[in-house]
Order: C-alpha cells, then structure tokens, then sequence
C-alpha cells in the first residue's frame, strides 16, 4: 500500500485529537470560506468532543459552511436518532456557525449544486478531512461500514453517482439497529445521500476507521493497494484520490499487512 496514505493513532481519543486539530487549524487559518463535509456515527464523536474544545470561544465562524453526509428518510429534526439531531448536540449547538450555511441533504434544492455554489468541498473527511481550494477551503469527515460504505453508498454504488435517495442493506440496519433499540425493524430502510462521485470530488479527504469491528474492512480495502473503483467496496474510490488519508486506530489497524 506504499502510495496509500495511512496515519495510525494509538487509540479512538488520539484519533479524534489528531483529526480536529487538522479541521481547526483549517478553519482558524483561512482567509476565505471554508466548507466541511461532516459524517455521524460513533466513529466522529471524539473528532467533534476535540473540535469543540479547540474551537469554542474562537469567536468568528461566520466563514464556516458544512454539508452533512447523509440524513436518515422519515426522522423528523428533533428525532434523537435522527442526524440532524446527532449533529446539534455533537457540534452544532456549542459553536456558532450561522444556522443558515448548515446543510442536510433532503432539503429543498439539489445538494450537489448548493455543494458546487459553496465552492465545492475542499477535504471530505470520511471520517475526517480538509480540503483547500481556489476560492474555498474545506473538510469532509467519512466514517465507514462494516460493508464498506460510504456515507449511505451501499455496495453495488456506481462511481457516478450523486446525491439521491438509497434503500438501506440489511447489513446497515443491522449494524445501525443499536441506535433503535436493538429493534431491526425500527431502523429506517431509506436514507438521502452524498454519491460516491459526490464525495470523490472533494479536494481532500480524511477516512477514519476505529476500533475492532473495523479491522477487517481496512484490511480489505487497504489490502490491494491503490486500484480501480469497485462498485461491491464503495470506499474502494477512495484508493485512487490523491488528497485521501486514511486515519486509523490501533484497534482497527490490526490486521493490515506490515
Ligand atoms: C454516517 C455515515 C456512515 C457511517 C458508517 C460508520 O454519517 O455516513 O457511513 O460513517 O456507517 O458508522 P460508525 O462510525 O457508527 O461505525
């Protein structure tokens, strides 16, 4: 995997330190807007526990615009399950962001042109990344699954795909029913997402991946080394950007090659 760029933190807390003071030197060093791609799940709660800490009290955030991943089909905002909600109580409430450049995909409008008119995003963090480009600068935070998705692109994806609305696997809900109390059939079967080529264009991005459960998607994925885009792997798109890190805790790196 010698073109892959891999770090390996010790644990998920040094990850997420790591991860956020990357995004916050970002953010407190740009002289223009900058546009975050942001990811929920459990993998980005130490990124955004760090991010609040270095970014509070800061004061200006007014150059910062965020566009979120995915949002699960049928959760009202104040669903606790829903992203949006996630979000809130994770980052959004402790920082001041203008409410009005905050963005869920399944709103009104298309997603990938209010992307493009913000500038595009400059780092996809996956679960975590920044991006710098001509006119903006931005981060995109990607968590993965333990099918290798990306954002809600489920196996089977195609690499041009954009943001749409997707039948979760069984896979997924299976995974994510720990949220709905252990109840499958609770777990919502639809969700909007960013595409894969929505997410391969961003300028940079970060993939973050901790734990055990993880260990043997990283493997597989960074066990080829870069290559062609898989539609059954969709993080494989990653494998051929050349803005992407992948961040890793030990836990997670453990079965990767030496
Ligand atoms: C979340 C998202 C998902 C998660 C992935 C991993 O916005 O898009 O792709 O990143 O399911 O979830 P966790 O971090 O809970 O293991």
């Amino acid at each position: 995997m010698s073109s892959l760029s891999v770090v390996v933190h010790q644990d998920a807390d040094a990850f997420g330190a790591a991860v956020a003071r990357e995004i916050a030197d970002l953010v407190l060093s740009a002289q223009k807007p900058v546009v975050l791609g942001l990811a929920t799940g459990s993998t980005p709660i130490p990124v955004y526990k760090h991010l609040v800490a270095l970014l509070q009290g800061q004061g200006d955030l007014s150059h910062v615009h965020t566009f979120n991943l995915d949002e699960y089909e049928g959760l009202a905002p104040d669903n606790e399950q829903s992203y949006r909600y996630f979000m809130h109580e994770h980052l959004f409430r402790h920082l001041s962001i203008p409410p009005s450049q905050i963005h869920f995909p399944g709103g009104a409008g298309d997603y990938d042109a209010q992307i493009a008119a913000a500038g595009g995003i400059d780092i996809q963090v996956l679960l975590v990344i920044v991006v710098c480009c001509f006119h903006f600068c931005s981060s995109q935070l990607l968590g993965i699954g333990v099918n290798g998705h990306i954002g809600f692109n489920e196996p089977g994806s195609e690499a041009g795909s954009r943001t749409r609305r997707v039948e979760l696997s069984e896979e997924t809900r299976r995974a994510n029913a720990r949220f709905f109390g252990g109840d499958v059939g609770a777990t919502p079967s639809h969700a909007i997402t960013m595409g894969v080529a929505t997410i391969a264009a961003a300028r940079r991005v970060v993939l973050g991946a901790t734990g055990a459960g993880k260990a043997e998607i990283m493997a597989r994925l960074l066990g080829a080394g870069a290559g062609p885009y898989t539609p059954e792997l969709p993080a494989s798109v990653l494998l051929r950007h050349a803005g992407c890190v992948f961040h890793l805790d030990a836990a997670a790196a453990a079965q990767l090659k030496k």
